[in-house]
C-alpha cells in the first residue's frame, strides 16, 4: 500500500467522510491550512486526551499548563528563533516565486545565470539564496510599526520554559519533573505539502523534562523508550514505525542530541515526534536576556545548578495523519470490496453504530432509545438509511469499532447483535449489559 495513489484514496475519504477539509475551501482554499470536519475533530480530541492522560494524569512527576500564543517579542530573541529559525530560499525576480534552496526542482546554480525557474522557466532570474525567517509576525495595539511586532509561537515549548519557576514555585515538584503543554503553532513553511503532514497552523503535544546535569543522558533514552511504547501502545504498525537519529550537522541550535520517530507513510518515511536533550541552552538563555535567576536549588546538596532540559515533541496533526494513514485498510468480504479504518476502538471518533434492522415493528423505537441512552456515554451514529450491509460499510469506513442492530428477536428477549469491525463476529447481547460490554472493549 506504499504508493501515492493510497494517498489520494485516504485524502478523498478525508473529505468524504468529514475528517479533513481545506481551509476556506469556497474561496478556493488557504495554502497548507486545514479544518477538521466532525469525525477528524474528534479523532485529533481522543489522541490529545490519550497523550494527556498519559502525561500529566498518569504520572505524578508531570504537571500541565496552557500558555498563550502570543508572548513577549524578547523569547524569541532569547530562544534563538529569531535569529536562528530560517530557511534559505531563492527568488525568481520575473515570476515572483519562493522556493527552498534545496528544492530539487531547480536547475543551475541560484544567482548565476544557468539557473532555470522551475515555474516561469526563464534562466537567470533566480536570486542567490537568502534567509528566511519562518515565523508569522503580526502586530500588537493599534500601531503597526517595528515596537509593536509580535510573534506566533512556532513552537509551544517556550511558553513552558518561561512558566518553568511558576510552576515549580506553585505546586511544590521537585527536579526531575516534567511540563505538559498542548496549543498551536504556527511556521511560515515554503514547500508545505502532502496533505495535513506540513502546514503552517499545527498543534504540538510537548512536553520539557527538567533534569540534573549529568543525569541527562539516562533520561533521554527513558523517554525515547517511552515515546516509542506510547505509539506501538495504540496501535501503530510496527514495522512502520523506527527513530532517526539526528547526525551533529542535522541537530537544531538547541540540541545536543536528538532523536525523530519516523513514520512510513506512502510518501516515504517521515517524523512526526521529535526528543531533543536541549540541555540548559533555553533557561540558561532566558535567565541571560530577563535578569532573572532561574537556577534550581537542591535541596539535597543545598547547591545551585540550571536543569537540564529533556524534550518531547509531537504533532498531534501529524499523529492523526499517522493513524489515519495507518488504520486505512482495504480487503474484500465476503465477495464485496471493503475500506475499513481500523483505529484502535479507544481512539474512534464514533464507538458504536446503532441500527434498526427495519423500519416497523417497533425496532426504530427501541434503536432510538439505545442510542440515546448510549450517547451518554459514548460517541453513537444512529443510521436506519438503506441496508444493513450499506449502513455496516458506512461504520467501516469511519472506524466505528460496534455495530449495533437491534432485531425481530430485540423485541422478545431485549437483546442486540454486536458486529465487530474487524472480526465481523456478531455476538448476542443483553441490551441491559450493552454499555458495559462495550466500554470492557473501549479500554486500551
Ligand atoms: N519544540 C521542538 C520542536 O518544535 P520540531 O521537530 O520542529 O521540534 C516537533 O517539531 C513536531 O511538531 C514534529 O515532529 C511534527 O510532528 C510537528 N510539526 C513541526 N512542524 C510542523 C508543520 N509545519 N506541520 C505539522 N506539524 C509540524
Amino acid at each position: 500500500m506504499a504508493n501515492a495513489n493510497v494517498m489520494d484514496k485516504i485524502v478523498s475519504l478525508a473529505k468524504r467522510r468529514g475528517f479533513v477539509f481545506q481551509s476556506s475551501e469556497i474561496y478556493g482554499g488557504l495554502g497548507s491550512v486545514w479544518d477538521y470536519g466532525p469525525l477528524g475533530v474528534e479523532l485529533k480530541k481522543n489522541l490529545k486526551e490519550r497523550w494527556w492522560r498519559s502525561m500529566v494524569y498518569q504520572r505524578d512527576d508531570i504537571e500541565g499548563v496552557d500558555a498563550a500564543i502570543l508572548m513577549h517579542p524578547k523569547v524569541w530573541e532569547a530562544s534563538g528563533h529569531v535569529s536562528g529559525f530560517t530557511d534559505p530560499l531563492v527568488d525568481c525576480k520575473q515570476c515572483k516565486h519562493r522556493f527552498r534552496a534545496d528544492d530539487p526542482r531547480l536547475k543551475g546554480t541560484p544567482g548565476e545565470p544557468d539557473a532555470q525557474c522551475p515555474v516561469c522557466g526563464n534562466k537567470g532570474t533566480l536570486t542567490a539564496p537568502r534567509l528566511f525567517n519562518l515565523m508569522f509576525k503580526t502586530f500588537m495595539g493599534p500601531v503597526e510599526e517595528q515596537a509593536a511586532v509580535v510573534y506566533l509561537r512556532p513552537e509551544t515549548a517556550q511558553g513552558i520554559y518561561v512558566n518553568y519557576l511558576n510552576v515549580l514555585q506553585s505546586s511544590r515538584q521537585k527536579i526531575p519533573f516534567g511540563i505538559a503543554q498542548i496549543g498551536k503553532a504556527f511556521r511560515n513553511e515554503i514547500t508545505p505539502g502532502n496533505f495535513t503532514f506540513r502546514t503552517r497552523e499545527f498543534e504540538q503535544m510537548e512536553m520539557q523534562f527538567f533534569v540534573k546535569p549529568g543525569e541527562d543522558e539516562r533520561w533521554f533514552e527513558e523517554w525515547k523508550a517511552a515515546r516509542m511504547q506510547w505509539h506501538a501502545d495504540l496501535g501503530i504498525t510496527a514495522a512502520r514505525l523506527r527513530f532517526h537519529p539526528h547526525a551533529k550537522d542535522e541537530l537544531a541550535h538547541y540540541a545536543k542530541a536528538a532523536f525523530d520517530i519516523e513514520y512510513e507513510f506512502p510518501f516515504g518515511w517521515q517524523e512526526f515526534e521529535g526528543i531533543h536533550n536541549r540541555t540548559d541552552f533555553d533557561l540558561g538563555r532566558h535567565q541571560e536576556h530577563s535578569g532573572k535567576k532561574l537556577d534550581y536549588l537542591d535541596p539535597a546538596t543545598n547547591t545551585r545548578f540550571l536543569p537540564y532540559v529533556i524534550e518531547t515533541s509531537l504533532g498531534a496533526d501529524r499523529l492523526a495523519l499517522v493513524t489515519l494513514v495507518d488504520a486505512y485498510t482495504e480487503e474484500e468480504v465476503e465477495g464485496e470490496q471493503r475500506v475499513v479504518l481500523r483505529f484502535l476502538p479507544a481512539i474512534a471518533p464514533i464507538k458504536a453504530g446503532v441500527f434498526p434492522l427495519v423500519k416497523k415493528d417497533g425496532m426504530p423505537e427501541f434503536a432510538t432509545r439505545l442510542a440515546a441512552d448510549l450517547r451518554h456515554h459514548l460517541t453513537v451514529f444512529y443510521d436506519d438509511g438503506g441496508s444493513i450491509g450499506r449502513r455496516y460499510r458506512r461504520q467501516d469506513e469511519a472506524g466505528t469499532p460496534f455495530g449495533i442492530t437491534v432485531d425481530g428477536q430485540t423485541l422478545e428477549d431485549q437483546t442486540v447483535t454486536v458486529r465487530d469491525r474487524d472480526t465481523l463476529r456478531q455476538e448476542r447481547v443483553a441490551a441491559v449489559g450493552l454499555l458495559a460490554y462495550l466500554q470492557a472493549r473501549l479500554v486500551g
